[in-house]
């Protein structure tokens, strides 16, 4: 990439982030060799229907639902097996962002890792994990 194109992305990204209209886990899913892959999927009843081959092997893809207020991350364990953590701060209920291999909240400053344990606080309590269970090539989260 050459480096005018590089800082007319930079600039735009960081442009509507302080806006406001767009999301860390946006800007990181357009920054080149950091894909992170957001899928949009309804909310039907207590129920985010999810393709398994949206899903890669031992990365997380970011899942975002209108029904709800806070994103999902979902990633493949082994075949089969999927984890899902609810991007809610257990500190405060504070949305959180991707950051590294884990996941940090801009209120107060508490990391989690991949695994969704803490890894500094203020938080103390882990992410919520959801259940998730396998249904004709999609992955079902329960909510
Ligand atoms: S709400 Fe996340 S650290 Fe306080």
């Amino acid at each position: 990439m050459k480096r005018s194109d590089f800082l007319k992305l930079s600039c735009t990204g960081c442009l509507l982030g302080a806006a406001g209209l767009v999301s860390l886990t946006e800007l990181l899913s357009c920054a080149p060799g950091t894909a992170l892959k957001i899928y949009k999927a309804p909310l039907a009843g207590k129920i985010i229907t999810v393709p398994e081959a949206e899903v890669m092997d031992g990365k997380f893809s970011i899942i975002r639902s209108k029904g709800m207020d806070y994103d999902i991350a979902l990633r493949r364990i082994e075949a089969g097996k999927y984890e899902a953590l609810l991007l809610r701060c257990t500190h405060f209920s504070n949305p959180l962002t991707v950051s590294g291999k884990g996941f940090y909240c801009s209120l107060h400053g508490s990391r989690f890792d991949e695994n969704g344990q803490v890894q500094n606080g203020p938080a103390s309590v882990p992410l919520t994990q959801l259940p998730c269970s396998l249904s004709g090539g999609n992955i079902l989260i329960h909510v």
